[in-house]
C-alpha cells in the first residue's frame, strides 16, 4: 500500500481516524465514582464513536484500549478491564458483524486471558470478510514494540531494514496511515501509540474527557481536520 497523497489539500474526509481515548479515571473521580466507572462509561462512548464513524463513511478507526505501559496499573484495575474487554467484545460482536464492521486486533496479547484471546480471535474471523468500516482495537499495543517487531521479523527474514521492508512488517501494514489522530482528556502526547504510521497525521487534542466524547466532538475534529493543509514537507501548490 502506498502512502504518497496525491494531493496537498486535505481531503474533506479523514480515511483514517485514530483514538487515544484519554480521561476515564479522571471523569470517574470528578463524580466521586470508582476508576472502573469511568471506563464502562468509557465503553459507551466508544460505542457511539464505532456508529458515528460508521454512518459518516469513515474507512479505518483505529482505538487504543490498552497500552503495554497499562501494565503497570493496580492489578485490580487491569483484571477489571480485562473483564469488561471480555464482556463488551461478547455484547456487541453481533451487532458489529451485521452493521458490516470489520474488526482486528493490534498489540502483543500474550498476557491477556486466553478466554479474551478466543473472543478477539473469534470476532476476527467472523467479520474477516465485511466490508464496512474496519475497527481496529489497539490493545496490549506499543508503538516501540510494533517498530522491533517488525524489525525482528525482517532480520529473522534476512531481508535489509529499509523503511518500506520495515513498513510492510507493521501489524498495521495494509491499511493507510492515520490521517487523523484526536487524544481526549487534555494531554498532549503520543504515549507509545502508532509512533511509525503517525508520522505526517493530523493531531487533534480535546480537553472533553473520553466518557464525554460524542458525535457533535466528533463532528468538532472532522470539521478541524478539513481546514488543514496537509503538505507532507512540500510546499503549496498556491505558492
Ligand atoms: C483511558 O483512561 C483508558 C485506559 C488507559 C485504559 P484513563 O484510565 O487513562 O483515565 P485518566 O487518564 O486516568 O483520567
Ligand atoms: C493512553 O492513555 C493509553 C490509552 C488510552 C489506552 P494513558 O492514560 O495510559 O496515557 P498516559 O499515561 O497519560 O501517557
Ligand atoms: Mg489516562
Amino acid at each position: 500500500m502506498t502512502h504518497e497523497p496525491p494531493v496537498l489539500a486535505a481531503p474533506r474526509l479523514p480515511r483514517h481516524v485514530a483514538v487515544v481515548m484519554d480521561g476515564n479515571g479522571r471523569w470517574a473521580k470528578r463524580r466521586n465514582k470508582a476508576r472502573a466507572l469511568g471506563h464502562r462509561a468509557g465503553v459507551s462512548a466508544a460505542r457511539r464513536i464505532v456508529r458515528a464513524c460508521h454512518s459518516q463513511g469513515i474507512e479505518v478507526l483505529t482505538l487504543f484500549a490498552f497500552s503495554q505501559e497499562n501494565w503497570q496499573r493496580p492489578p485490580l484495575e487491569v483484571r477489571l478491564l480485562m473483564e469488561l474487554f471480555v464482556r463488551t467484545l461478547g455484547r456487541e460482536i453481533d451487532s458489529l458483524h451485521r452493521n458490516g464492521v470489520r474488526i482486528r486486533f493490534i498489540g502483543d496479547h500474550a498476557d491477556f486471558p486466553e478466554s479474551l484471546r478466543e473472543l478477539m480471535r473469534e470476532a476476527t474471523t467472523r467479520t474477516a470478510a465485511n466490508e464496512g468500516l474496519v475497527l481496529v482495537i489497539a490493545a496490549g499495543y506499543g508503538g516501540q514494540w510494533d517498530i522491533a517487531q517488525a524489525a525482528q521479523r525482517l532480520c529473522a527474514e534476512g531481508l535489509p531494514l529499509t523503511p518500506a521492508n520495515l513498513e510492510s512488517r507493521l501489524v498495521t501494514a495494509d491499511l493507510p496511515h492515520p490521517d487523523l489522530l484526536i487524544r481526549t482528556g487534555g494531554e498532549k502526547r503520543i504515549s507509545n501509540f502508532l509512533l511509525w504510521q503517525l508520522a505526517y497525521s493530523e493531531l487533534y487534542f480535546s480537553d472533553v474527557l473520553w466518557p464525554d466524547f460524542d458525535a457533535a466532538e466528533l463532528e468538532r475534529a472532522l470539521h478541524w481536520y478539513s481546514g488543514r493543509e496537509r503538505r507532507f514537507g512540500r510546499v503549496p501548490e498556491s505558492a
